[in-house]
């Protein structure tokens, strides 16, 4: 299957510092590689309604934009959570598209689990602290959920910044994003079942 990458923008403002360290490692893809850009804002997520009953039968999420980015994430083989950190993890929006996932793990006929079981997903995350490890729940965030869907997990790629193009400062973060895509991406565990 030829690869191709889902980049979900979450972050609330155009080409932020998540979005250019996102397009930095982007970049270094293969030629062959195909990507789709999808940014949050652009395109608003209705609020997330949980429409379980007992019986688990869900009305599927309708709308275009819910099936534009239903179809796009099932089409991927790489999904890309390009999410600033707020409030220590994953941004609002993007929780949101994380909720839907909930959605349509319950849509007849997708099989959405199954589908993306052994696919890969990967996040990219700038964030105004000097200090890494407070990104951690968003870390935990998104390794848990690839766990969780058994998906692959290939690690956040963090970088620095708070004003607008800040990242681009970050020449640490800028040398990880020339080989972030490389990595090997394992089956992602939950911390109780790591080691
Ligand atoms: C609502 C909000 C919450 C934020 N929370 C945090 C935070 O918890 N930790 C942090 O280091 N930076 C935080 N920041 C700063 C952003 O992570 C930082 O400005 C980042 O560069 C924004 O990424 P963007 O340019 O892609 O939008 C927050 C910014 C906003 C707007």
């Amino acid at each position: 299957m030829t690869r191709r990458f889902l980049f979900v923008l979450g972050s609330s403002r155009a080409e932020g510092n998540t979005e250019l360290l996102a397009r930095r490692a982007a970049e270094q893809l293969p030629a062959d590689v195909e990507q789709q850009w999808l940014s949050l804002a652009e395109h608003p997520l209705p609020d997330f309604v949980d429409l379980r009953r007992d019986s688990d039968h869900v009305q599927p999420p309708t709308g275009s934009t819910p099936a534009l980015f239903l179809d796009a994430t099932l089409a991927a083989t790489d999904i890309v959570i390009a999410s600033p950190v707020y409030w220590y993890s994953v941004s609002g929006l993007t929780k949101r598209y994380l909720d839907y996932w909930s959605g349509w793990l319950r849509t007849p006929g997708i099989d959405f689990k199954a589908t993306l079981a052994g696919r890969t997903l990967w996040g990219v995350a700038a964030l105004a602290d000097a200090e890494p490890s407070v990104a951690d729940p968003l870390v935990g965030t998104l390794n848990n959920s690839a766990a969780y869907m058994g998906m692959r997990f290939g690690g956040v790629l963090l970088g620095n910044g708070s004003r607008r193009g800040d990242v681009l400062d970050d020449t640490e973060a800028l040398a990880r994003a020339k080989t972030f895509f490389a990595q090997d991406a394992p089956l992602a565990r939950f911390p109780h079942q790591a080691g």
